[in-house]
């Protein structure tokens, strides 16, 4: 009987919806970050009350990719009982509640979601973004101004125009590296290519900062650039971006130095009218690492990613598969538990492609489709970051 007439309490925001929201969707439902809509009051969420129930039913949102593979400390799936919260509060009219069942709002910082950062780069001029057409990818050099070496624990980037940035790569570039020498410097300018220089951090909607775990860090070698490489994608409106990057730097030297690996290939063909094209690499690892997360990468076409482990004998064992991939939400899935991987460990990444008609984002299902940087070309790209001891930079790791 006590029992039914919980069950029988009417869910109220203020009471039972609130906090989900705190802790499930603000992240993103909050001025100045992706998502166009706040979800901070009562007022805000309730016009949204049934889209958010659909949302929750269908699981999209919060919005997460990963299938098969985890735990994931950033696995943002609701419970059971937290959907059921939205659900029943929606079909019941989405009814406040009292005020004196609140929980005490959440004090979101504007800005930074790293803290406040030790070092704040800023492009020194803004990208005019046009209102249509395509824009090539756009590089940008900015020094670092670090006159040591210094070890970052976080890294987030801060497009000026979010809604015309579609993703941001922050290379870094050490002093006497050959890649982009001839470049401007400050000024945005036109380049194509892979490199093998570093990642600090990649910023795609629905993607966090890079926040390293306790006692890992990225190094900053001293008078190294950074190197940003834009993908504005036009909406319609001509925008001015002027994208500032944040760092932390770590107090101490780390225990664990940590580098961005990709395995992947240029050398594919996804034929016309094909729904489920598959392309697969593998590689493997010279040397022991800790695998901390996995950050697939295709565009429109891409349908599914896989990373594996294949043993000796064939045994293989899923680490992460994303399924169905959905090229808006590029995310990195980070192992709750670092994971070690033995020098010898054979990794496999695999990507399925859909260029069918059936393919809602196909921008054209009649094109045999190659490798290219722009969305209606395609990619394979299994980034992955690892920690590895900290003397060992990246040409020592590769050496076996
Ligand atoms: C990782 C960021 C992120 C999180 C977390 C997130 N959202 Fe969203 N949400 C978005 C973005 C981006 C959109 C796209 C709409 C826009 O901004 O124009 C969106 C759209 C929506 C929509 C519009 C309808 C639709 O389905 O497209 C609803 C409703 C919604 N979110 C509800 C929620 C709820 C409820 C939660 C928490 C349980 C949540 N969202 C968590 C980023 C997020």
């Amino acid at each position: 009987m006590i029992l039914a007439l919980l069950l029988l309490a009417p869910v109220t925001f203020h009471k039972d919806v609130e906090p989900v929201l705190q802790k499930q969707c603000q992240p993103c439902h909050r001025p100045g970050e992706i998502a166009t809509m706040p979800l901070l009051t009562y007022t805000q969420a309730r016009p949204w009350a049934k889209a958010m129930r659909e949302a929750v039913l269908l699981k999209k949102m919060p919005p997460w990719g990963a299938a098969e593979g985890g735990p994931f400390a950033n696995d943002s799936r609701l419970t059971p009982r937290e959907i059921e919260i939205i659900e029943s509060w929606a079909k019941a009219g989405a009814p406040e509640g009292l005020k004196r069942d609140a929980p005490a709002p959440v004090q979101w910082t504007p800005g930074w979601n790293i803290g406040t950062p030790d070092s704040v780069i800023e492009m020194a001029e803004p990208f005019d973004v046009p209102a249509t057409g395509s824009v090539d990818y756009q590089f940008v050099i900015l020094p670092l101004g670090l006159s040591g070496d210094r070890w970052v624990s976080a890294a987030e980037i801060r497009p000026g125009a979010r809604d015309a940035v579609h993703h941001i790569v922050a290379y870094l570039r050490e002093p006497g590296s050959e890649w982009l020498k001839e470049a401007p410097r400050g000024k945005a300018f036109r380049a194509h290519g892979v490199t093998r220089n570093d990642i600090l951090s990649i910023y795609t909607p629905g993607q966090q900062p890079f926040i390293a775990p306790a006692g890992m860090a990225k190094l900053i070698r001293a008078g190294s650039e950074l190197v940003l490489q834009f993908h504005y994608t036009p909406n319609g409106t001509a925008v001015r971006d002027r994208t500032r990057v944040g760092l932390r730097f770590a107090g101490e030297t780390p225990q664990k130095r940590i580098h961005t690996l990709q395995l992947g290939t240029t050398e594919f063909v996804i034929p016309p009218q094909e729904a489920n094209h598959r392309v697969s690499v593998s590689g493997t690892l010279p040397n022991d690492s800790l695998l901390l997360s996995l950050f697939p990468h295709m565009h429109l076409r891409g349908k599914a990613f896989e990373y594996e482990i294949v043993a000796e004998g064939g045994r293989v064992e899923t680490l992460l598969r994303v399924a169905p991939y959905r090229f808006n939400w590029q995310m990195n899935y980070i192992l709750a538990t670092p994971r070690l991987l033995k020098k010898g460990t054979r990794l496999r990444c695999t990507a399925w492609y859909d260029n069918s008609a059936n393919n809602p984002w196909n921008p054209d299902p009649s094109q045999e489709v190659r490798y290219g940087e722009q969305s209606w070309e395609e990619m394979m790209i299994g980034f992955f970051d690892v920690a590895v001891d900290v003397g060992v930079d990246k040409p020592a790791f590769f050496v076996r």
